[in-house]
């Protein structure tokens, strides 16, 4: 396993922000930690990368026990906080110079990387503009283009692409597949359920400190849901109504006026919903259930869930 987080508990004060968890990552795959605000993510991947101890249980990564091995773990790995860390009056390439220097780069690797770095997140046309004048994305960029710097085996991502337009998002996924590909472990966290099921390959979601479910996200869609969505504005009264004589549904959940109703085969319903009142058809999607709705189930964020 290139992470393995046996049983890790972090308290602050009164406050348990990562209880008992465990959670193990692979060598080479994209793995996902998804879960509510203040659920523990970050703590986690703060604890993975040795910036803060666990207050009880270990911590492997590479092999290696990272409370006794920090800087030579450090060493091999790569990390984007969710806040930005970046020299402000300075540019993308002088950052990327002092943190080349850091890793302890010399001239002429020094100038390569950090050339290479900036075509790879396609810096190249703000290169030389000081930092604090860049947009969110390009400051978030140039975060990733930091953590590249050592050619990570390991490279930890808190929310990478929060704030970034659709066509950076997509590029930046991009990126991490070719880093995947070329057999680095990505270890991220994210709010984005599609980002989550396009790119990771195994995805935990946690809630309140603790690991909830695991798995490949279709693993983890098949499991907690039937194939087929359907959203169709309700009222709850009209629920019953609604879905009577078509023998209960594997999952519905409601938020709202809405309800989302999953089912192996959703042509019964549709059929019914036309001939009794076709109106509602207006308000009605059909679609694949996804990350999104087990997210809602597993977490509870849910304001009521069905059965
Ligand atoms: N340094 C700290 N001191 C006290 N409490 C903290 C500290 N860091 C985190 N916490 C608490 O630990 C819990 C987990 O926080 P964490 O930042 O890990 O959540 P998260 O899953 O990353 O949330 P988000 O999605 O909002 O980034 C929260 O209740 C938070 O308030
Ligand atoms: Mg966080």
């Amino acid at each position: 396993m290139i992470v393995d987080v046996e049983n890790v508990s972090k308290r602050f004060g009164a406050r348990t922000a990562v209880d008992r968890l465990t959670l193990q990552v692979p060598p080479g795959i994209c793995f996902g930690l998804l879960g509510p605000n203040g659920a523990g993510k970050t703590t986690t991947m703060r604890m993975v990368y040795g910036a803060t101890r666990p207050t009880s249980g270990a911590i492997r990564v590479f092999g290696l026990d990272i409370s006794k091995n920090a800087r030579a773990v450090r060493a091999r790995l790569g990390v984007t906080l969710q806040q930005n860390v970046l020299i402000e009056a300075l540019t993308p390439e002088e950052n990327l110079r002092v943190f080349g220097r850091y890793h302890l780069l010399r001239e002429p690797q020094l100038s390569q990387r950090v050339g290479e770095l900036i075509e790879l997140l396609e810096l190249a046309s703000h290169a030389k503009v000081p930092v604090k004048q860049l947009s969110g994305g390009f400051q978030r960029r140039l975060a990733i283009a930091l953590s590249l710097m050592n050619r990570p085996e390991l490279l930890i991502l808190d929310e990478p692409t929060t704030g970034l337009d659709p066509a950076v998002r997509l590029a930046l996924w991009g990126r991490i597949r070719e880093l995947r590909a070329a057999g680095a472990t990505v270890m991220l966290s994210t709010h984005y359920m599609d980002e989550a099921e396009r790119l990771c390959d195994r995805v935990a979601i946690i809630s309140a400190g603790r690991v909830v479910d695991h798995g490949p996200p279709a693993e983890l869609i098949a499991r907690h849901l039937a194939p087929e969505a359907v959203e169709i504005d309700c009222s709850p009264e009209e629920e019953a109504l609604l879905l009577a004589g078509l023998g209960a549904p594997r999952h519905r959940m409601r938020v709202g006026g809405r309800i989302m109703v999953y089912l192996d085969n959703a042509a019964p319903l549709i059929d019914q919903i036309r001939r009794r009142e076709p109106e509602r058809l207006h308000s009605l999607v059909i679609r694949p259930a996804n990350l999104e709705d087990v997210f809602l189930k597993l977490t509870g964020t849910m304001l009521e869930a069905g059965t």
